[in-house]
């Protein structure tokens, strides 16, 4: 089986948009999605909303205007469009002819997400939001968070999360470890409906020191990382450890050393996209300084996660149709691929029968 690197996009799917703290009360935000220009805003009610980035009087950009009470205004001049993107005053205008509009995108804010659908809006379906309750609770998961613009395909982010071996190599300066600790472990792999899993376990064995000193740790753990792919675009880790003999296998969650990471790769274009982050800290939760600490060692990883996938674009450009090559590794980045070629194949299937 090959490779390529180039996936087209599930359609009719919840990507991740925005941060909700990147879309503040009164401000706007310009961003491409699926080589859409948008803009995300709050409407007067604090709903975010977002709208195609073009005005339909003359097409300017509506992120070169301002937010106003009634809901952003043109800066060419002045139509001003709600969250639906209904034009709702035109200057010197008594009536505004219903077809004043602009597109608007469905978004739902939540967990600290602001999710938006850039397919058929009649299919958005809110129930296939991921749940992420994580981000809900400070107290037990205080976390820190990143938006990251990376210049390659969405997949690479897939690819990269999907086979640790390259903790190695790439991150050999930060978190890196024994090259064979990772190439040869176990990983349990798998197919699931949305997408893709695998857990690799390392058991009775030494905590890292960063774990120790965590936790505390007297003797061994049972060690596993946890990663679980969910189409279109999202990656969902748990690393932890618990002690030895507390049955770790039949319950991850109990007291020990947890931390989790959202990541979600959102297209831009074919060969760029969004990457969004978050680690939360599930190990030092009454230590404020501790989720700075967490932050501080964690982004500096993601840049030579960047610089890796930017390098692998500007390559493949040179020849997009050239066949990669599968090592074993890659088991689980082959579900994940498997798997999102399955839901765009089904995705279209349906398409064309809904067009008959
Ligand atoms: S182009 Fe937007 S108001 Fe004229
Ligand atoms: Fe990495």
């Amino acid at each position: 089986m090959t490779e390529t690197t180039i996936e087209p996009y599930l359609r009719n799917a919840w990507y991740l948009g925005a941060w909700s703290d990147e879309v503040a009360d009164g401000g706007h935000l310009a961003r491409t999605i699926m080589s859409q220009p948008l803009v995300f805003f709050r409407g007067p009610d604090g709903k975010a909303a977002a709208l195609e980035d073009r005005c339909c009087h003359r097409g300017a950009p509506l992120t070169h205007g301002n937010v106003v009470e009634a809901g952003i205004e043109c800066g060419y001049h002045g139509l001003i469009f709600d969250g639906s993107g209904q034009c709702v005053s035109i200057p010197g205008a008594d009536s505004i002819p219903p077809q004043t509009k602009v597109r608007s995108y469905p978004v739902v804010e939540r967990q600290e997400f602001i999710w938006i659908w850039m397919g058929d809006a009649e299919r958005a379906d809110e129930s296939k939001i991921i749940d992420y309750p994580h981000h809900d609770d400070h107290a037990k998961w205080p976390h820190c968070k990143q938006w990251l613009p990376i210049e390659s395909n969405y997949m690479m982010m897939v690819d990269n999360l999907m086979d640790l071996t390259h903790l190695a190599y790439v991150h050999a300066k930060t978190i890196g470890g024994n090259p064979q600790a990772h190439s040869r472990a176990e990983v349990d792999s798998r197919e699931t409906d949305t997408g893709a899993h695998y857990i690799r376990w390392m058991e009775d064995a030494t905590p890292p020191p960063t774990y120790q000193k965590a936790v505390g740790f007297e003797g061994n753990v049972d060690r596993w990382w946890d990663f679980e792919f969910v189409a279109p675009s999202s990656v969902i880790q748990w690393n932890g450890a618990v002690d030895v003999g507390k049955g770790a296998r039949e319950n991850q969650d109990q007291p020990g050393f947890h931390l989790r990471l959202f990541h979600s790769a959102t297209p831009e274009t074919d060969t760029t996209f969004h990457y969004f982050w978050s680690a939360a800290n599930g190990y030092q939760q009454d230590d404020p300084e501790a989720t700075d600490v967490l932050y501080s060692e964690i982004a500096p990883t993601f840049l030579e996660d960047k610089m890796i996938m930017e390098g692998q674009q500007a390559r493949i450009d040179l020849d997009p149709d050239r066949p990669l090559v599968t090592i074993p590794s890659d088991k689980a980045l082959t579900h994940a691929r498997t798997a999102i070629r399955r839901l765009i194949a089904e995705e279209r299937a349906e398409l064309a029968q809904a067009a008959e």
